[in-house]
């Protein structure tokens, strides 16, 4: 919105634009063009013999000229365009953003409702769904867990079998509806640089890399005593709480000594965002479909 004062100013600025040109053209076609006639020489010569002529404008000119003036009038009282008025269709850039929208949905809603029928044991072998399920994929996960799924540092892989929370569809659902906060206290307060050694030298030794058997069997007590309640006795880890396994040698962060050493001192945060402020559940339903059929 402008103020008045504006608003009049581009309400008269336009308009006497638009009057000056209907001024300008029915001036220079009586004045001028009415006691010319065709064939007329305005006494200008080149070359010594090349003339410039003064014809009237030609019709078909002239009345374009006239159709773009109303043509401007019509666009100005339909469509917003004079200060602050709204124009006589009241159109809204917004109002048509909304009305496409409206029909996008309308259509998608029709693709939609024969896959929303599906049980969940037919979705997940339905070529339709799994199809639909792995564009909505790639438009709403790819950017974070790769166009392969197969995920980067810091973001899962679901193509393994290796799961933080689990796999199975119902799981699969929640997931990504309610997103997960994994959290991995920082230790190195608690550790100090020697603890931090040992205990990395042995989640080393428990995912089955090389590592120093000394440091690792005094970190083993350490173990024990701060990560066995999230991580498990053998390091097999916690759904409930998204703890990785630390004795696969799957990694979400790393399995080199640094990498390890640095997730334990300074803890980790994975963050997966809740979707369901973005998608709908029967997209979530697809995609949950799609994410299942990947890990084999
Ligand atoms: C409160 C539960 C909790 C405790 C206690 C805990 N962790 Fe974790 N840990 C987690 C969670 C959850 C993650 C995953 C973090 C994420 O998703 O970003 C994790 C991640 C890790 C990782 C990274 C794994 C990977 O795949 O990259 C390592 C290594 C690790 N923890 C080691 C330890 C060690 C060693 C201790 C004990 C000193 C410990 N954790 C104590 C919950 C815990
Ligand atoms: C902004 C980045 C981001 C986006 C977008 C995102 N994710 Fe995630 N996702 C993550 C992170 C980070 C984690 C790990 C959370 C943790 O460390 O606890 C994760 C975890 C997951 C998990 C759990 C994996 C396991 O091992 O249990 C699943 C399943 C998942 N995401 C699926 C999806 C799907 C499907 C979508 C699209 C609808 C999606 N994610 C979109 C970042 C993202």
């Amino acid at each position: 919105m402008m103020s008045t004062g504006w608003n009049w100013f581009v309400i008269i600025v336009t308009l006497a634009n638009i009057l000056a040109c209907w001024w300008l053209i029915v001036w220079a076609t009586k004045n001028k063009a009415n006691e010319s006639k065709e064939g007329d020489v305005t006494g200008h010569v080149w070359d010594e013999d090349l003339q410039e002529l003064n014809n009237p404008l030609p019709r078909w000119w002239l009345y374009l000229f006239y159709f773009t003036i109303i043509f401007g009038l019509g666009y100005l009282a339909l469509y917003p365009g004079l200060g602050n008025f709204k124009g006589l269709l009241s159109w809204t850039g917004v109002s048509q953003y909304n009305e496409e929208a409206r029909e996008v949905h309308e259509a998608q809603k029709a693709l939609f409702a024969p896959l929303a029928k599906l049980s969940t044991e037919e979705l997940i072998k339905n070529e339709q769904a799994l199809l639909t399920g792995s564009r909505l994929f790639a438009a709403n996960c790819a950017a974070c867990h790769g166009s392969d799924a197969r995920g980067a540092r810091g973001f899962p892989n679901l193509t393994d079998d290796d799961w933080l929370y689990a796999g199975d569809y119902d799981s699969l659902v929640t997931t990504i509806t309610y997103g997960r906060t994994g959290v991995m206290p920082a230790w190195q307060s608690a550790l100090n640089d020697d603890g931090v050694q040992e205990v990395t030298a042995f989640v080393r030794q428990l995912s089955g890399q090389q590592a120093d058997p000394q440091l690792a069997a005094k970190g083993e007590a350490r173990y024990n005593m701060y990560c066995v309640a999230c991580h498990g006795p053998g390091g097999e880890g916690n759904p409930a709480m998204g703890a990785p396994n630390l004795a696969n040698n799957i990694w979400l962060y790393g399995g080199s000594e640094a990498a390890i050493a640095h997730s334990i001192s300074v803890g980790r945060m994975g963050n997966m965002p809740a979707q369901k402020d973005f998608l709908t559940e029967e997209r979530i339903r697809l995609i949950a479909a799609y994410v299942s059929s990947l890990a084999k």
